[in-house]
């Protein structure tokens, strides 16, 4: 098993707790081989090396995940709350702070940027609609 790299604190020192071992990606993507299994699922570092020859799916599907963040895959199957708890044995650490994928953060920015617009178009339609039908509404009313 290989000395894991305690990175410590990231960038900012946001969300890292002294007492968990992060691994950078880089890190976990060499471990892609049946003498040393890791991979990650949501966000969390599993060792399964030892794993690998008791998986009821089978050692394959394992080995082509070898390195890689496998919480797709593994959600796709739709493992059973046991597998869940079964993890806990493998875990050996947090994908470090920097490799966090911004997903979440992502989506928060383009519901921002999204209603940012919103803010803006809906009143600025409704106030040429409100004088489309005024206008509409004031000439027919002259005209009658
Ligand atoms: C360390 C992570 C994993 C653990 C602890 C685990 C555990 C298990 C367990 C306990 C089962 C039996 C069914 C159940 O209880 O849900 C299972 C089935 C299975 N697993 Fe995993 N699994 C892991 C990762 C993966 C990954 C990454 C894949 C990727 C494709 C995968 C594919 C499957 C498949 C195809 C089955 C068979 C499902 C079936 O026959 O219905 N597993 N796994």
């Amino acid at each position: 098993m290989a000395t894991p790299e305690a990175s410590g604190s990231g960038r900012n020192g946001q969300g890292s707790d002294p007492a968990v071992t992060y691994y950078r990606l880089e890190e976990v993507a060499k471990r892609n081989t049946a003498e040393e299994t890791w991979m990650v699922i949501h966000g969390r570092v599993y060792d399964i090396t030892r794993f690998l020859s008791e998986h009821p799916g089978g050692e394959e599907v394992l080995l082509e995940q070898a390195g890689a963040d496998a919480t797709e895959s593994f959600e796709d199957v739709g493992h059973s709350p046991d597998a869940r708890e079964m993890l806990k044995q493998y875990y050996i650490g947090d994908v470090h702070p920097n490799d966090l994928k911004p997903k979440d953060g992502d989506k928060v920015r383009s519901y921002y940027f999204v209603f940012s617009w919103a803010y803006w178009i809906v009143p600025i339609v409704g106030a040429i609609l409100i004088g489309f039908l005024y206008r509409h509404f004031w000439a027919d009313s002259k005209s009658s």
